[in-house]
């Protein structure tokens, strides 16, 4: 596919990696695992393991080795020079680690089911000890287990498997409410989907949360620019309290009907974990977003933020520490956006004055309070279409 970008690490023309077994090989595959010894992944790793199948962690084509771990946690880097900000590990617990040399069955738990599935079969390349003390105040510039991405790692094994993988499946849980079949799109898929639409640049705007009046306003100023946008929701393993995928999933598309031109919006899914990681987390938002075609990317006030951990715009300063070239995609930085009642609009800190009591702000808590009595948020906030889905599952409704 000539004229798109090309994928992280890859000379122009390069298509993603692609270590999807098909036809007879998924047999082969399926029947070769029957005897070998079996890992049961974490949904966490399961995640990992659908992005390193379908190329959106290109150029890694498997779990990762101890030399690019510690390049990662101490550079960003791994050790072919390219950026690479967080470490993908297969972590076990040391006496149930294989041997290097060996293939092993990787199984996942649908969770709809809690059916055991295999997804992929590995071959060991490399078995060493899980650093933690290196890449936790690395990766999360912090080591409060309260945490979430640091609690995450710390339940992890003490030890990591590396090598390269061959996916069976690419959805662990077809039936599931979160397969999101028609949504979900491999690297490759989202590279032909701009390529009909004839888009040259494409903005991603990721997400993680029910879509508000800010996202909104950051996607449109996107467009603005690009010949395309990419709503690019975040489906993979979240945190507890975080608004489960299939409801935001009905939000994306009750806004997109009403408030987006079709021709230039597409909506597909991101099969990846949460991390909770802030900037290091946006820096690989923005090569995974390029791996799935896209030409820019869309970082606003704390992404991929939680709690108080990191600064409102930590997760832009650290692009001006990024290799241009190397990073290939272009960041587009926004301000925290809010609505204005003296200009009735969208405004940030760039626009339009700051006056007291006239930007429409509501905390999170706030909103679960509104919804959960059956209440929409203001329309200043939240577009009434969007919010009638978010009562219907807060209220048991949907
Ligand atoms: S995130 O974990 O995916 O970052 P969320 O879905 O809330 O969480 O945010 C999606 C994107 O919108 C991120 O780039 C975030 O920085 C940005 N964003 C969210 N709210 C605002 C806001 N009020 N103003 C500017 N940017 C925002």
């Amino acid at each position: 596919m000539s004229g798109l970008i090309p994928p992280h690490g890859a000379r122009p023309g390069a298509e993603p990696v692609n270590q999807v077994a098909i036809g007879a090989r998924v047999e082969e595959l399926t029947r070769e695992a029957a005897s070998l010894p079996r890992i049961d992944l974490s949904a966490k790793q399961s995640c990992d393991l659908e992005m390193l199948g379908v190329g959106a962690f290109s150029p890694l084509t498997g779990f990762m080795g101890k030399a690019d771990f510690e390049s990662v946690c101490r550079s960003m880097k791994l050790t072919s020079g390219d950026i690479w900000p967080i470490p993908i590990l297969l972590s076990v617990d040391k006496a149930k680690a294989p041997k290097v040399g060996d293939r092993v069955a990787l199984h996942a738990t649908a969770p709809s089911t809690g059916k055991s599935v295999l997804q992929a079969v590995m071959t060991v390349e490399e078995v060493f000890p899980h650093d933690k003390k290196l890449e936790i105040p690395n990766v999360f510039r912090t080591e409060d287990e309260a945490h979430p991405g640091v609690k995450q790692v710390m339940e992890e094994g003490d030890t990591c498997v590396a090598g390269p993988i061959e996916l069976i499946e690419t959805c662990i849980d077809p039936s599931g409410p979160e397969a999101f079949l028609d949504h979900r799109k491999t690297p490759g898929e989202t590279r032909e989907l701009f390529q009909n639409h004839g888009w040259k640049t494409v903005a991603a705007f990721q997400t993680r949360n029910p879509i508000h009046r800010a996202h909104e306003y950051l996607c449109k100023c996107a467009q603005e620019i690009c010949d395309g946008l990419l709503i690019h929701p975040l489906v993979g393993e979240t945190k507890p309290g975080d608004i489960p995928a299939d409801v935001r999933m009905r939000c994306y598309k009750v806004l997109i009907d009403t408030y987006f031109v079709k021709e230039r919006t597409a909506l597909t899914v991101m099969p990846a974990a949460m991390r909770y990681a802030g900037p290091r987390e946006a820096v690989l938002h923005a090569l995974v977003r390029k791996n799935y075609g896209c030409t820019h990317f869309i970082v606003g006030r704390d992404h991929a933020g939680v709690g108080d951990y990191y600064g409102t715009y930590d997760a832009q300063l650290i692009f001006d520490e990024l290799d241009k070239e190397n990073l290939g995609i272009e960041p587009l930085k926004f301000e925290h956006a809010a609505y204005s009642k003296k200009a009735q609009g969208m405004v940030s800190a760039k626009t339009f004055p700051k006056l007291e009591g006239d930007q429409v702000f509501l905390s999170g808590t706030k909103v679960r309070e509104l919804l959960s009595k059956g209440e929409r948020p203001p329309a200043e906030f939240s577009r009434p279409e969007v919010a009638d889905e978010l009562i219907q599952w807060a209220t048991g409704k949907a």
